[in-house]
Formats: structure tokens, C-alpha cells, sequence
């Protein structure tokens, strides 16, 4: 695959590193300082990765797509601007992929947090709470994977019916959802959603260890994506992958 890096951050250099490893190649890289690329540069491109800022996602997909270029999208905390990237998408007839976190390890975790919330939807003793811990350097908060958690759990337990993302002045209500953010040092990135009783607590953690899972999910969506048109997430691509092992 060729490969182009919008947002040559942190992320963006650990999707290099694994990019080369795996045989792909980087045909360009993108930060806030680059000078605008041109159709010729974005030419050599098959699909652009972005992990930039939420505010030039929009602006990125335009370009990108005008120039038939699929896209998979890491940057979070963009989520209210989806209804104009899917017509951009549609309009120009290709494919987007994007994800709150194309970690493997984090999709499982959306999966056993959606059958946690089945089966307690008919236990009303436990309460949930969320709580996310990341870096000092997060631009979001809450986080977009703690914000797809309080959605997949809003969707099963009815007893939820609403996030509460700041900290509260005084009780909160039992339709509310509680998420935590902590940020602080250098932490990759940490999500624990706990379903709590009067007799006990289940508590369900992931916490990535490195950027790496990230950008091999990210590798995958590129290459899932490529001769695809349509907005997809995630979930999507791991479905296909289940099914092919491909
Ligand atoms: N979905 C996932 O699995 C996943 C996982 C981890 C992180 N993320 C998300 O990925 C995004 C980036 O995270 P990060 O940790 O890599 O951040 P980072 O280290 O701060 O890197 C951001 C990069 O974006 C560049 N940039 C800023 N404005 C830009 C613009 N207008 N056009 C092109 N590039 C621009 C920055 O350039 P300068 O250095 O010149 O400012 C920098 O290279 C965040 O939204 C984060 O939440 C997603």
C-alpha cells in the first residue's frame, strides 16, 4: 500500500514504523507546517491516514476525496461534522473509515461492554460508570472511545438516558451516565466501564500498553477500505476480518 500521513504526530509516526515493517510505504507526510498538497503529491497516494486535529478533518476529506482518495480517519472529537463527511463521501463516490479506536483490543472491549449491558438492561441493582485516563496532551475529553462506550450502553440499558461528562455539583440522576476523564502524564490510554451493585462490582479495563494496536487497526482499515465506497467504522472492517481471516 501507499500510504499518505496526515498528521505526522505521535500516531502518525508510530503508523510509519509499522507501515515499513509490514512492506507498506509512506509517500507522504503531512503536519500543520507542510505546504498544502497538490493533486500530483496526493497522486502517488492509494489511501491518506489521518491523525491530525478535529477542527481539519472536514477540510481533509474534501480534498482528499475530490482527488478519489479513500480515507481512514484516527482523529477523534469530530463526531458532530459525520452527516457532511458522508455526503462528501457519497458525493464523490468514496470510501471513509473511521473510528473512535482502531485497536483490536478496544473492539473487543465495545463487544463485552455491549453483552454486559444486555444482560444487566434486566438487572436494575447495577449502576455503570465510565471512567477514561490519557495523556496530559489529549486535545478531546471525554474521549471518542469513552463516548462510543456510553453510546453502545445508552443503546442497551434503558434505564440510561443521558451522558454526564463533567463533574457533577451534586447527586446525579439515576437516567444519567456518568464518564470520568483523568489527564495526566503519559498515558497511552485507559477505559474502564464498571457495573456496579450494593453486592458487587464487575469491572471491564482495557489499557493499551503503546500506540501499536492502534496503528495496526488503522493498517487494516487502509487496506480494507481501499477499493470500497461508503462510510464505514470499525466495527465493519473487524466483521470482514472475522469472516475472511483476510
Ligand atoms: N482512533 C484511534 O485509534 C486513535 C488512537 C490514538 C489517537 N487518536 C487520535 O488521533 C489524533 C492525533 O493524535 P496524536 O496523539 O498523534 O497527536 P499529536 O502527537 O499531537 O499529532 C498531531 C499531528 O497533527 C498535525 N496537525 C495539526 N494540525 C494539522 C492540520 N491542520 N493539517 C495537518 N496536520 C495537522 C500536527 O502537526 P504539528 O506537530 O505541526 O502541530 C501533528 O503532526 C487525535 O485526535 C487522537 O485522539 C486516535
Amino acid at each position: 500500500m501507499k500510504i499518505a500521513l496526515i498528521g505526522y504526530g505521535k500516531m502518525g509516526k508510530e503508523i510509519e514504523r509499522l507501515a515499513l515493517e509490514r512492506g507498506d510505504e509512506i509517500v507522504l507526510t503531512i503536519d500543520s507546517k507542510s505546504p498544502p498538497p497538490s493533486a500530483g503529491t496526493a497522486g502517488k497516494a492509494d489511501v491518506a491516514i489521518h491523525n491530525a486535529t478535529p477542527s481539519s478533518v472536514v477540510g481533509h476529506v474534501r480534498q482528499w476525496s475530490e482527488w478519489g482518495k479513500p480515507l481512514v480517519i484516527g482523529t477523534t472529537g469530530w463526531y458532530d461534522a459525520l452527516p457532511e463527511v458522508r455526503a462528501i463521501a457519497q458525493k464523490n463516490n468514496i470510501g471513509v473509515v473511521y473510528a473512535s479506536n482502531f485497536s483490536i483490543g478496544v473492539n473487543i472491549l465495545f463487544s463485552l461492554v455491549n453483552q454486559g449491558g444486555k444482560i444487566l438492561d434486566k438487572l436494575p441493582e447495577y449502576d455503570v460508570f465510565i471512567h477514561e485516563i490519557h495523556h496530559k496532551e489529549k486535545l478531546d475529553s471525554p474521549s471518542g472511545t469513552a463516548l462510543t462506550l456510553a453510546d453502545l450502553l445508552i443503546r442497551q440499558l434503558h434505564r440510561k438516558k443521558e451522558i454526564l461528562a463533567k463533574n457533577p455539583e451534586g447527586k446525579i440522576r439515576p437516567d444519567q451516565l456518568a464518564i470520568a476523564s483523568t489527564r495526566a502524564g503519559s498515558v497511552v490510554g485507559t477505559h474502564r466501564v464498571t457495573f456496579d451493585s450494593g453486592a458487587d462490582s464487575i469491572e471491564i479495563t482495557h489499557t493499551a500498553k503503546n500506540r501499536s494496536g492502534f496503528a495496526l487497526g488503522a493498517l487494516l482499515a487502509a487496506a480494507w477500505i481501499e477499493k470500497k465506497s461508503g462510510v464505514f467504522t470499525m466495527e465493519d472492517v473487524l466483521a470482514d476480518f472475522l469472516k475472511t481471516g483476510e
